[in-house]
């Protein structure tokens, strides 16, 4: 039985109702639309708009449903049009009456708004803890390899020597302020729209700061018609999970180019690889590769949300019932990527003896090298320079700055000494490094401590 019967002379068109309806995918905010009926319902009750008694049998109802849905007892009618509805005919069907009281002063439209509202919070929560489990497994790895020296690339050359703990803990500040985007979400959202009814509010006396307390929020929505038609947190939540899947993103191709051979700085375990069906030496890292390109799925996500919301005039329109395909595909994508990505992070062999060997080729110690002409008094300019022209030479007689004899050194300037070997090893360069921020590890090893102790 269609909510809106009395108008109508006939039934919705079969195929037109499947699509119009959206209980395919709003089931799933089951409990958070009876609990927020629950707390609906104990309100009416408390304001004298229900009798008290008939908002305790409401209640109680409500908790029967929840409780018969959760142990498999009753199943979600698909043909429902969409979860409100489907509880709402459920309750009345075992309460008669009573259960056509609990829609007093609520419409769908602050309904859904609530119902939006309550099972993103509690997502945005379990995807908190997930990063900040994946920033512990960083900061704990960072301390394990604070000392391990490797290249540090712009433009994907080999540019100056920085530390393997180093690299991690980049990831670990980007995540950081992922949890930072999803907790602002989280509150920001954390506004009850109960009592905004269609659009205009309703004439009932509700007690409004009641249902928001009864629900864990902050405070209420104040003005109807936004309190219907916001979507905000939907795009903020969307938004923080599509900033999140770039980092996982850019983290992944890294781990992808990290274990082919041309890199292998690490090495995946059994577990997070997978195989080819015809070659038999392949370790492929696939689940970083899935992760790359889920990336591209978060984004269309809060895309898709974006353009949707665009042209919407006030207050609820039923576009707006795309907001939760696409809002929970993007929560489902970054969960099911972090169940994945933070134990292959955790388990991942790292190989350090091979990040100093790229380390050591490829002239990352130059600017070391001119910064050690500096320390001894010439212009950084002139000692760029210098260096410049000592790295075409070695280059041209295949040599490194550290095979380079003394002699040919001093040809280039007079300054060189024997000091200049130590100047440019691979550890004295990143030892050195001990600005606030940089890869000494030492800085490491604090920064890693002080971001373990924030989680
Ligand atoms: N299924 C709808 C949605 O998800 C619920 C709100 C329906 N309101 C309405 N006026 N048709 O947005």
């Amino acid at each position: 039985m269609k909510l809106w019967t009395g108008r109508f002379h006939k039934e919705l068109d079969k195929k037109t109702n499947d699509f119009n309806s959206s209980i395919r995918f709003d089931s799933r905010m089951a409990k958070e639309d009876i609990e927020g009926s629950i707390a609906h319902a104990t309100m009416l009750g408390a304001c004298g708009v229900i009798d008290q008694k008939e908002a305790e049998r409401i209640c109680a109802g409500l908790e029967g449903i929840l409780a018969d849905l959760e142990s498999g007892a009753l199943e979600i009618d698909p043909e429902a049009e969409d979860i409100h509805t489907f509880v709402e005919a459920e309750l009345t069907a075992r309460l008669g009456d009573a259960g056509k009281r609990l829609h007093t002063a609520r419409s769908r439209n602050d309904q859904v708004a609530l119902d939006d509202r309550l099972y993103l919070r509690k997502q945005c929560g379990m995807l908190y803890g997930q990063i900040k489990e994946l920033i512990e497994v960083l900061c704990k790895k960072a301390l394990d390899y604070k000392g391990a020296v490797m290249p540090g690339y712009t433009h994907l050359q080999r540019a100056q020597p920085i530390t393997f703990g180093h690299h991690l803990m980049a990831y670990a500040e980007m995540f950081q302020r992922d949890l930072a985007r999803l907790k602002d979400a989280a509150q920001r959202m954390n506004v009850c729209p109960l009592g905004s009814g269609a659009l205009a509010g309703t004439t009932y006396p509700l007690d409004r700061a009641m249902s928001a307390r009864l629900l864990g929020f902050d405070d209420y929505t104040h003005n109807s018609l936004d309190g219907v038609s916001d979507r905000d947190f939907c795009m903020e939540t969307a938004a923080a999970v599509a900033i999140a899947m770039v980092h996982l993103s850019r983290f992944s191709e890294e781990i992808i180019l990290w274990c082919s051979w041309e890199f292998k700085f690490i090495e995946l375990d059994d577990a997070f690889s997978t195989g080819s069906s015809i070659m038999p030496q392949k370790k492929n890292p696939d689940i970083a590769e899935l992760v790359r390109g889920k990336a591209g799925r978060a984004i269309g996500d809060l895309t898709t949300l974006l353009s949707m919301m665009k042209g919407l005039p006030l207050a609820y329109n039923k576009d707006m019932q795309e907001d939760k395909e696409a809002v929970f595909d993007a929560v489902d994508t970054l969960h099911m990527c972090l169940t994945a990505f933070v134990p292959m992070v955790d388990t991942m062999k790292v190989l350090p003896e091979n990040m100093r060997k790229a380390a050591a080729k490829g002239f990352i110690n130059a600017t070391d090298c001119a910064d050690y002409l500096v320390g001894k008094g010439l212009p950084f300019r002139d000692a760029y320079k210098v260096t410049g022209a000592l790295v075409a030479y070695c280059i041209d007689h295949d040599l490194t700055l550290e095979t380079l004899p003394l002699e040919e050194y001093q040809k280039f300037h007079a300054l060189f000494a024997e000091d200049v070997y130590q100047a440019i090893s691979l550890d004295t360069c990143v030892n050195g490094r001990k600005v606030p921020g940089g890869p000494a590890p030492e800085n490491v090893e604090k920064e890693a401590q002080r971001v373990l102790a924030l989680m």
